[in-house]
């Protein structure tokens, strides 16, 4: 177990995992900061094989999601699914109400579309200061990051040091393929959005979700409407993109 004044260096803890399977690797996270674990998930394809690892191995990990108000009807009925079938509880993070109170009356609900601005403001709102709240006190921060997704993620490493919250992130499935993530869902029979057979890869809220073309970039149906740069809610960019 870690304590605060041993707390290791990013070298240090990654040479701790290196060479560790997925599992072993959590499983490691857990050993040396219990209770201080959390993952991240969205209900998507790659958090879902994420919850069935953590399920089927028993992992001590704890689970939320960031319920932004604004998610496909298809994403609560997967998240229902998973309750069923796993029985593990899935921390809900809403907004805060006074704030999406104060956004809904003053821009009504698809400012989103009028500028970046207002776009980054809504997802600071309903994204960015509920996380915030959930990572409060956390050691690491596991998502279902994958390196293939953006150009961004390319440069990602499976383990990270988080500066903004001031813990460790990492992301057991960096190096998977799309191809990998399909065959573990079918494998284990793993309930997943069925808005992943309709053309839709990266999953977030319904006004800013498309599905893709075939040979179109994974996140070419997240805020279609902006340019590729600007491809980030601020949950995983490393600079701040809004101010509330
Ligand atoms: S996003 O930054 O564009 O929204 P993306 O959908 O690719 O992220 O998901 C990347 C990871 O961010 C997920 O694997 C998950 O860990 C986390 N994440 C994204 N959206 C949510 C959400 N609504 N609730 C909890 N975690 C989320
Ligand atoms: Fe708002 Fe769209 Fe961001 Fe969701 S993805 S928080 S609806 S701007």
């Amino acid at each position: 177990m870690i304590t605060e004044s041993t707390s290791p260096t990013l070298e240090s803890l990654s040479a701790q995992l290196a060479g560790l399977n997925e599992v072993d690797a959590l499983r490691k996270l857990t050993e040396l900061f219990p209770g201080q674990v959390v993952f991240s998930t969205s209900l998507g394809y790659e958090d879902q094989v994420i919850t069935d690892l953590i399920a089927r191995n028993e992992l001590p990990v704890r689970l939320f999601t960031l319920d932004t108000g604004r998610m496909f009807g298809e994403t609560y009925s997967v998240w229902n699914k998973t309750l069923s079938r796993y029985g593990l509880p899935i921390e809900t993070m809403f907004p805060d109400q006074a704030k999406i109170e104060q956004l809904m009356t003053a821009k009504g609900p698809y400012s989103m579309y009028e500028s970046v601005d207002n776009r980054k403001e809504c997802c600071f709102i309903r994204k960015v200061e509920p996380l915030n709240r959930a990572l409060a006190g956390q050691k690491i921060w596991i998502t279902g990051i994958r390196a293939e997704q953006s150009n961004n993620r390319h440069d990602m490493t499976q383990l990270e040091w988080d500066e903004a919250h001031q813990l460790f992130k990492f992301h057991p499935l960096m190096n998977w393929s799309f191809d990998d993530v399909k065959a573990y869902v079918k494998e284990h029979n793993v309930p997943y959005n069925p808005l992943h057979d309709k053309g839709f890869v990266s999953i977030g809220c319904q006004p800013c979700t498309r599905a893709i073309q075939p040979g179109e970039d994974f996140r070419a149906g997240r805020w279609w409407w902006e340019d590729n740069s600007k491809k980030e809610c601020g949950l995983h960019t490393h600079e701040e993109v809004f101010k509330p």
